[in-house]
């Protein structure tokens, strides 16, 4: 135990003094210095898997068998683990920045909206947790997609290869298994479709344990692997083709219900829902959970190769999504990007040192957290970093450190949609993602920003700033699938608390977003 206090780091003079030690005992092998050096063990490793769209709300993870008991198992499952931002682009750079959309800026998937933009590149991504990872030592590693627009030709190609990087394997645009472009280092190397050479998820995992035979085992190392698994278009390996033959989108909850009090975009779609959509998103789910098998052999893999490196017990595992995904819920095909639980929960598993096995925790947690518990367990300052998430080491392993977990967050969206976009002419313009029967997934004015409380309460609140400037309000303890807006029959002094609380963490940056109890 005494190893893994000093491993995630305490006081800066205390870490000198073990960097002292160890390089001491290293170069001197000084046999008096060993019993202290059995105190400043090597720093842990860090193992970062983000899966792209994959939901925890509709059974995501029920197809992972191995990851849930190498990980889940083998340390915490996060029971209210959420994105503040439902979309790819926007929930990426948070994790990465450890911020806010309203603090990193990036809106949306496009170029235009920061997607891996040239003031992204300039300002976020050069104050990215691998930064700090790599001045304090590690040795890091990324495989897979990145940014929606990373390495377009606009976005500085394939060239640009983000700061804090040692071994960089990243994919050209969005989530694709075969065919793909990646930036080797920042030298472009392209890949076709034969299964045993390209496929994707398969290929990261392959680079990272060369990764590890390579590494020098002096220092600690963090490996991120993002692969696109479950994400369109569904490419499961073949041996995996055949899998979950039965396995249809559940049907409770939500699932094919109306819209009818929600806001302008949710009354929209097709109600009940045409049978060819139906079929469509049962197609997709089956798919979905077929893509993820691969990835689901990528965590055994890599376990065992941590186990016979030896470094497993000295390694902190994190397994999480980027956002959730509905199929069929309020009868909306397929995607992300609205703000009920479906879309903005997403799985969070970690196992490591100073985490007891077999935990499920309640607290809620964030993916703008991932950033400040990954700098935490590297011991760097987070007073320093300025991120407005905040490191959940003290939930998961106590021993190492205390601290309060917060009792409510923003959640914030910025809707898509293009004028020239060929949508349904009935509907306007401004619509995005619609499918042959006009049921749109996104639109310009579902843009929205929202309050979630957890403890206390189990409450949402959103205002949109749509020509209606619609609120929703749900009471997630006796509407958990949030059929009811209870916006006309709540106490207005409540609504009047939570559009205080809203306007604050608008505008929140840092320290301000995390210190709830002051507002
Ligand atoms: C972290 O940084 C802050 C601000 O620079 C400083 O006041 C504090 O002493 C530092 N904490 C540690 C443990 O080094
Ligand atoms: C993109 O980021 C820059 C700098 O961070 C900011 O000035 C600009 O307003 C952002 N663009 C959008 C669309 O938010
Ligand atoms: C990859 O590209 C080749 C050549 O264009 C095409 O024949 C093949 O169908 C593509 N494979 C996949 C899985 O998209
Ligand atoms: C990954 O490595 C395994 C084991 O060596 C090999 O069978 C497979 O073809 C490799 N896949 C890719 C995409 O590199
Ligand atoms: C980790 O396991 C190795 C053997 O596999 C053992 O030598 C070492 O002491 C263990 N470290 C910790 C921190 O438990
Ligand atoms: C956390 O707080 C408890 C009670 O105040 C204390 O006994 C314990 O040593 C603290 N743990 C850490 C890691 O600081
Ligand atoms: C992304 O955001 C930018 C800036 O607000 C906007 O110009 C662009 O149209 C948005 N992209 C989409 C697809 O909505
Ligand atoms: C949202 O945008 C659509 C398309 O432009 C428009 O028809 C609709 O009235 C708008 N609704 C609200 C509430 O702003
Ligand atoms: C939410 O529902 C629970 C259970 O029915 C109830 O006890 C609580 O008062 C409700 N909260 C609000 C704010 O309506």
């Amino acid at each position: 135990m005494a190893s893994l206090k000093a491993s995630s780091g305490q006081s800066a003079l205390h870490r000198t003094l073990c960097a002292v030690v160890r390089v001491t005992a290293l170069f001197l092998a000084l046999a008096a210095c060993l019993p202290r050096c059995t105190e400043c063990a090597k720093t842990s490793n860090i193992v970062l898997i983000v899966t792209d769209d994959q939901d925890v709300q509709l059974g995501g993870l029920t197809p992972m068998k191995k990851a849930s008991a190498l990980i889940g198992d083998a340390g915490v499952t996060f029971s209210n683990a959420f994105t503040v931002t439902p979309l790819c682009c926007p929930s990426r750079s948070s994790i990465f920045t450890g911020k806010y959309p309203h603090n990193h800026e990036v809106r949306n998937n496009s170029l235009s909206g920061n997607c891996s933009s040239p003031a992204w590149q300039k300002d976020s991504e050069s104050l990215a947790f691998p930064v700090y990872l790599s001045k304090n030592g590690y040795q890091t590693f990324y495989g897979g997609k990145y940014l929606n627009q990373y390495g377009k030709k606009e976005a500085g190609g394939v060239e640009h290869v983000p700061p804090g990087w040692d071994q960089w394997n990243a994919l050209v645009g969005n989530s694709v298994y075969y065919n793909y472009t990646l930036s080797v280092n920042g030298k472009e190397e392209k890949h076709g479709d034969d299964y045993n050479k390209d496929y994707l998820t398969d290929l990261i995992l392959n680079r990272s344990l060369h990764f590890l035979d390579d590494r020098s085992p002096q220092h600690p190392f963090f490996i991120m692997l993002s692969p696109p698994a479950p994400h369109s278009p569904w490419t499961a390996a073949p041996q995996y083709q055949k899998a979950f033959g039965d396995v249809k989108a559940p049907r409770d909850g939500s699932f094919n219900k109306p819209g009818k009090d929600k806001h302008w975009l949710l009354r929209q779609p097709v109600n009940p829902m045409p049978e060819s959509s139906v079929n469509y998103l049962d197609d997709a789910f089956q798919k979905r959970w077929q893509t993820l098998l691969s990835v689901d052999d990528m965590v055994e893999i890599l376990v065992k190769k941590l186990e016979d490196l030896k470094e497993l017990n000295n390694t902190y595992i994190f397994y999480m999504s980027d956002n959730g995904y509905h199929t069929g819920q309020f009868s909306l095909p397929i995607d992300k990007r609205q703000l009920y639980e479906f879309d903005i929960r997403v799985p969070l598993m970690v196992r490591g040192p100073g985490i007891q096995a077999k935990q499920t925790l309640p607290a809620p947690v964030l993916n703008i957290d991932l950033a400040p518990t990954i700098l935490d367990i590297a011991g760097v300052n987070l007073t320093q970093v300025n991120m407005d998430g905040q490191s959940f080491l003290p939930q998961m392993a106590p021993s190492l450190r205390n601290g309060t977990a917060r009792s409510f967050f923003l959640v914030e969206y910025t809707g898509e949609g293009h004028p020239s976009e060929p949508a349904c002419p009935k509907l306007g313009p401004g619509l995005a993602h619609c499918f042959p029967d006009c049921t749109c997934e996104d639109a310009f004015n579902n843009t929205y920003a929202c309050v979630r409380t957890l403890t206390g309460c189990n409450l949402q609140y959103c205002e949109f700033a749509d020509s209606e400037a619609f609120v929703e309000v749900y009471n997630l303890t006796s509407d958990p699938h949030q059929l009811e807006n209870i916006v006309k029959k709540v106490d207005p002094t409540l609504l009047q608390t939570m559009n205080q609380r809203l306007i604050k963490l608008q505008s929140c940056v840092g320290s301000s977003c995390r210190d709830n109890s002051k507002y």
